[in-house]
């Protein structure tokens, strides 16, 4: 049956939304509850040496103030995805690790007694010299970079090293690529909402992406049975990687909570988000290519830098080991990733973690060797596409790049590009058509449950813990049911967001609809067998009635697994196109078209589904041209605002147009389903430069594309 599934259907949640009842984290209160604000760092290295808290401690409505010199009773613990990595706790000891570190909270009746009085705090500071450079001289090999790998793979024919068939290639392209730090800069601020019941549990409101994850967290930090934390979010304003940990919001809420005996809610401010949550971290990124005279793929050589925050890291993030891995059919690879540690807010997971920056790279090196090759950019890709994982002989469970790249090249006009840049004016505006190919793993990455309860009225409930992060995570588990049950989407109650619920996995690594959709699936045929075992049409609500039952409830779970599995390696690929306007006169540039064609397998919600790849090609324009955190010489930064981050605004976004395949992909799950969260993001940068360089020959190497490196690049990129 598909009555549902890969039609558009409106967000369940949606009139909720806009008319402002949905009722998120940071809107949550608590009778008798107390508000902490937090006192960050002025310095980005060195160690607190004293703090003044006098005057705050005199202001009304002050309650208490905790800091290193009156800590709370948090453990210095690692993140849990990398367990070898720093340990810390907010306010555990006096040495500061980067600019916006917390080095007290205020404590007070109301929000703005509470930052009124953290305005008056008084701290100095034993400084040191702050780095968040990627200096060679610094970098180190990490024990593993992210999903366990090791730091340096790759594989060469027999009898021969990378090097030696890189020199035995007919063409050779090399440069060095340089992505920024960067933050999410969710809509809704960074919050929690903690309080203590008297049988001692601890209950939580705070924004996060995946409960289970933060009832382990929890309970791991507070000595406490994870059937004893209890944690809502029913609705979350955006995370995008942001909110995967515990951050400093909810451990010091818990802990102030815990020690004063009342519910303590603390919410970060904007600057606060920006210094004191979670970064993506800095990159450069060396790729050598080599190629035959037609083409095809000698080598690839990919070797990066990122930085690590010496507070604490989530994962180190591999671009090459993502992107270059997988994307096209070499006869020899070497990727390499090393770490440099900085002086930065805890490092950690950002849409499309190493997909971002790793593709910038590659898919701008594509594009380099397309020019050296004098060859088209769709057809060198076309030329390197591959049945198989490289260098082994794993199928991929569906992988239709070509597809993509044909398709794409049709609907976006590709023939009208200018084979030599710089020859096509309008006007004032040189154009420039540009493409890359972009990627992201199929993956499961926590285990999933979910009951469906059938009632004797004819409606159905749905319920896990999943959450929804504005990706439409609601109105997919409405979708799903529906569909496996024949019956219409109002009909299906959906209860989300809740830890007391089915433990629903973990919304991120763009793996929750592929992870839900088949255990929602499995659900209903548990509920069904018991309703009706012989498998008659009889709907459940006659069959219920008869037997006097007023519900029946079925469970269904989907395990983690990784992106190698099952004799087959789990991709999703896509071709994203664009069009861009550079003024002759200030080379101001300007994206006039995008156009994305994904295969993603087979489309839940084709409104969403859509909906989530225009988001992540307009993070990848934003990418390209606005995002960066600066940073001042003493590691400080210089922009944490939404008015010194610049993110797009409407009227820097052209159209998007966007074709789903819709392919099922049966080997990955039951229904065919991967996951559309972050591959949207990937190449859209690589596309957006290359269409630069196709307009007006510049081949900038470093993001973001910037009107003053459009005039003075520095080393590593080129002007005509
Ligand atoms: Mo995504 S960066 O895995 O939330």
């Amino acid at each position: 049956m598909r009555e549902f599934l890969g039609t558009p259907v409106d967000r369940i949640d949606g009139p909720a939304k806009v008319t402002g009842t949905a009722r998120y984290p940071v809107d949550e209160t608590r009778p008798g509850m107390l508000w902490g604000h937090l006192v960050t760092s002025e310095v980005a290295a060195g160690r607190l040496r004293a703090l003044d808290t006098e005057a705050a401690a005199r202001s009304a409505g002050v309650v208490a103030i905790f800091s290193p010199f009156d800590p709370l009773p948090i453990p210095p613990l690692p993140s849990i995805s990398n367990p070898a990595g720093a340990r810390w706790a907010p306010l555990a000891d006096t040495a500061v690790h980067h600019h916006g570190q917390v080095v007290a909270v205020v404590v007070a009746d109301t929000p703005e007694q509470a930052r009124s009085a953290a305005s008056l705090v008084r701290a100095s500071y034993d400084v040191e010299r702050g780095r968040v450079d990627l200096d060679p001289a610094h970098e180190r090999v990490p024990a593993a970079v992210d999903h366990g790998q090791d730091p340096d793979i790759g594989y060469s024919p027999d009898g021969s090293t990378v090097e030696q068939v890189l020199a035995g290639s007919d063409v050779t392209v090399s440069g060095r690529y340089r992505t920024p730090v960067q933050n999410h800069a969710a809509m809704e601020l960074h919050s929690a909402l903690a309080w203590w019941s008297d049988d001692g549990r601890l209950h939580v409101r705070t924004g996060h992406q995946a409960i289970p994850w933060l009832v382990g967290e929890l309970s791991l930090t507070f000595d406490l049975d994870p059937a004893d934390v209890d944690v809502v979010a029913t609705h979350v304003g955006g995370a995008f990687g942001g909110k995967t940990r515990a951050g400093v919001d909810v451990k010091l809420a818990c802990a102030a909570s815990r020690v004063l005996g009342r519910p303590v809610k603390i919410v970060l401010t904007r600057e606060q988000v920006f210094t004191s949550t979670v970064v993506r971290a800095a990159t450069e990124q060396e790729v050598t290519l080599g190629a035959h005279r037609d083409g095809r793929l000698t080598a690839v050589v990919h070797r990066s830098r990122s930085a690590e925050a010496a507070v604490l890291s989530d994962l180190l993030v591999a671009p090459g080991h993502t992107v270059s891995r997988v994307l096209y059919g070499a006869e020899a690879m070497a990727i390499s990733q090393r770490a440099v540690t900085a002086h930065l807010p805890r490092t950690g997971f950002m849409r499309g973690p190493s997909e971002v920056p790793g593709l910038f790279a590659l898919e701008t090196a594509m594009d380099e060797l397309a020019d050296a090759l004098d060859m088209d950019p769709v057809e060198i890709r076309l030329r390197n596409d591959t049945p198989v994982f490289p260098g082994t002989d794993l199928p991929w469970s569906s992988r239709h790049l070509t597809e993509c790249l044909r398709i794409g090249a049709d609907r976006f006009g590709w023939s009208e590009r200018a084979r030599r840049p710089g020859t096509r004016l309008d006007g004032d505006w040189f154009v420039g058509l540009g493409m890359a190919v972009t990627s992201y793993r199929a993956a499961q990455v926590a285990p999933v449950a979910v009951s469906v309860t059938l009632r004797a009225d004819g409606d159905a409930e749905v319920a896990t813990s999943a959450v929804d992060l504005g990706t439409g995570m609601a109105t997919v588990l409405a979708i799903t049911t529906a569909d496996a049950l024949g019956i219409p989407i109002e009909r299906v109650r959906v209860r989300l967001g809740d830890s007391a619920l089915p433990p629903g996995g973990a919304a991120l690594g763009s793996t929750g609809t592929a992870a839900v959709v088949p255990a929602v699936r499995a659900a209903v045929r548990a509920a069904m067998a018991e309703v009706r075992p012989d498998a008659t049409a009889v709907p459940f609500a006659e069959v219920l009635r008869s037997a006097g039952r007023t519900a029946v409830t079925g469970r269904g779970e989907t395990r983690p697994r990784g992106a190698l599995t099952d004799g087959h390696a789990h991709w999703s690929f896509g071709a994203q196109f664009c069009e861009v306007r550079v003024n002759r006169w200030t080379r101001e540039p300007r994206v006039t078209r995008m156009l994305g064609v994904m295969d993603i397998g087979r489309v839940v919600n084709a409104k969403a589904a859509r909906s989530q790849i225009v988001g992540g090609m307009v993070w990848g324009l934003s990418a390209a041209l606005l995002e960066s955190i600066e940073f001042d010489p003493s590691a400080r930064m210089t922009n944490a605002d939404l008015a010194g981050y610049l993110v797009p605004v409407n009227a820097d976004v052209p159209d998007v147009d966007v074709v789903l395949l819709d392919v099922p992909d049966l080997e990955h799950n039951e229904c065919g389903v991967r996951g559309a969260g972050e591959i949207g993001a990937g190449g859209m940068s690589a596309a957006i430069g290359n269409a630069i360089h196709n307009a007006v020959g510049i081949r900038l190497r470093e993001l973001p594309i910037t009107l003053d490196r459009m005039f003075t690049p520095r080393e590593g990129n080129e002007r005509p």
